[in-house]
């Protein structure tokens, strides 16, 4: 079957649901093709820290309504050094910037209601299988639905699915430079049906390993333990979590309370970009062209900034016949993604165990700890990396 639209999205994640938003209100036609079903998709637990912009950008769009209800603001986080712990407060160091707690997973089913009630087309269940004529003025995506075969003909195609995707598989080999650091240590997520004994999250390196203290409610905890990469849920019961976590993120005069770990899973760590997102008529943005390890909070931020871009570029393009945006796209992400990159990095080195304690390498770690309460440029070098910088 044969569809055309001016803008086709391949995946309703954070990047593509927003993109899809902004178009609408430029009045430019889209639609986005989601692989998965929309209970999946809604339900799928991953981040939780979202920046000032992409707050903002939410509101904007008119889709804060529960974010602005339920999303919680934090302004300030503690970091932790075996046991000794520091706060870095954003308010005094960021003129006044701060960041929200609220999971992606209420961001997705937000921006997707935000969506249908805009009459825009979610294809749930449509698997895209390739991309054609990205060097012509109408690219096509062929993609499967209800066993069938569709071709869905638009003016571009916005790759928006993600790292495992077919969007960066169509972006010619000859055109990019590939960077990736896979790091030799995974986190272990939860998800635990009690209060957050913290009122803010808290990084902690410890010499059994990172953990961080997050949460998603105010009877809802998220919590991370740093594990090797060749281990399973299995091994960890709801006991042994609870016990290292109280290890790892420990401090005099605090208690971590514990209980019904509801969600289990581990996810590998890994840097990874490329640097051109885009080649003809097709536009890559958010995981489909960057992963940064989560140590940061960085993830979801990053793809809303891509398509803060592309949508400016796109409406640039329909509404004025200037393609000029659109040939400055990947520069313009790549600042803004490279800083990402810095900072995720800096902070995961900071935190996990890679050296034996003691080690010249470890004493590293902790002076790059103790500089941040001694020196204000420091603490405010993290402070605005972490809520997000406003200007690039
Ligand atoms: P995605 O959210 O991945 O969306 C891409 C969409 O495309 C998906 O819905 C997918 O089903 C769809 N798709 C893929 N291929 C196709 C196809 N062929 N046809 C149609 N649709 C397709 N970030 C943090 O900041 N903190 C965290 O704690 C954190 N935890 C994470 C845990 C996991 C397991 C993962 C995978 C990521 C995590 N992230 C985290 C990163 C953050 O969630 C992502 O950066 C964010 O989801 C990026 O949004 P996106 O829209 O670019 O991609
Ligand atoms: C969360 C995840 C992160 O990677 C992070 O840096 C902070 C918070 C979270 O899931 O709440």
């Amino acid at each position: 079957m044969k569809h055309s639209t001016k803008v086709g999205i391949i995946g309703a994640g954070p990047a593509g649901l927003t993109l899809a938003l902004l178009l609408q209100r430029k009045g430019i036609d889209c639609t986005i093709l989601e692989n998965r079903s929309r209970q999946y998709v809604e339900s799928r637990v991953r981040a939780g820290l979202l920046e000032q912009n992409t707050v903002d950008l939410i509101r904007e769009l008119g889709a804060s309504e529960r974010l602005d209800k339920e999303g919680l603001e934090h302004h300030g986080v503690y970091l932790s050094f075996n046991g000794v712990r520091q706060r870095v407060p954003f308010k005094e160091l960021t003129g006044g910037r701060c960041i929200t707690i609220y999971g992606q997973q209420e961001v997705v089913k937000d921006l997707i209601q935000a969506n249908l009630d805009r009459g825009i087309e979610i294809v749930f269940e449509a698997h895209a299988k390739h991309i054609e004529g990205i060097e012509t003025d109408n690219p096509s995506i062929f993609y499967q639905h209800n066993g069938e075969e569709h071709e869905l003909t638009c003016d571009f195609v916005a790759g928006c699915d993600g790292y495992h995707g077919i969007g960066r598989q169509h972006l010619p080999k000859e055109t990019y430079n590939e960077f990736r650091i896979e790091y030799p240590f995974s986190w272990l997520g939860i998800l635990a049906n009690v209060a957050p004994s913290s009122d803010e999250l808290i990084y902690a390196y410890h010499e059994r390993g990172f953990a961080l203290h997050s949460l998603r409610s105010e009877t809802v905890s998220r919590l991370y333990i740093q594990v090797d990469n060749d281990d399973t849920v299995d091994n960890w019961s709801d006991e042994k979590i609870w016990e290292e976590l109280s290890i790892r993120l420990g401090t005099e005069g605090w208690n971590l309370q514990s209980g019904p770990i509801f969600e289990k899973s581990i996810t590998p760590m890994r840097s990874f970009m490329i640097d051109n997102m885009q080649h003809g008529r097709l536009f890559l943005a958010g995981d489909a062209a960057h992963i940064v390890p989560p140590t940061g909070g960085k993830g979801l931020n990053l793809a809303v900034a891509d398509i803060r871009f592309l949508a400016s570029a796109l409406t640039n393009w329909y509404e004025n016949q200037d393609d000029s945006l659109l040939q400055s796209y990947s520069q313009d992400c790549l600042r803004r993604i490279w800083r990402a990159q810095d900072f995720s990095n800096f902070m995961t080195y900071l935190f996990h165990k890679q050296a034996p304690h003691g080690s010249f390498e470890n004493l590293l770690q902790k002076s790059k700890f103790d500089y941040i309460g001694i020196s204000k440029a420091q603490a405010t070098t993290i402070a605005e990396n972490y809520v997000g910088l406003k200007e690039i």
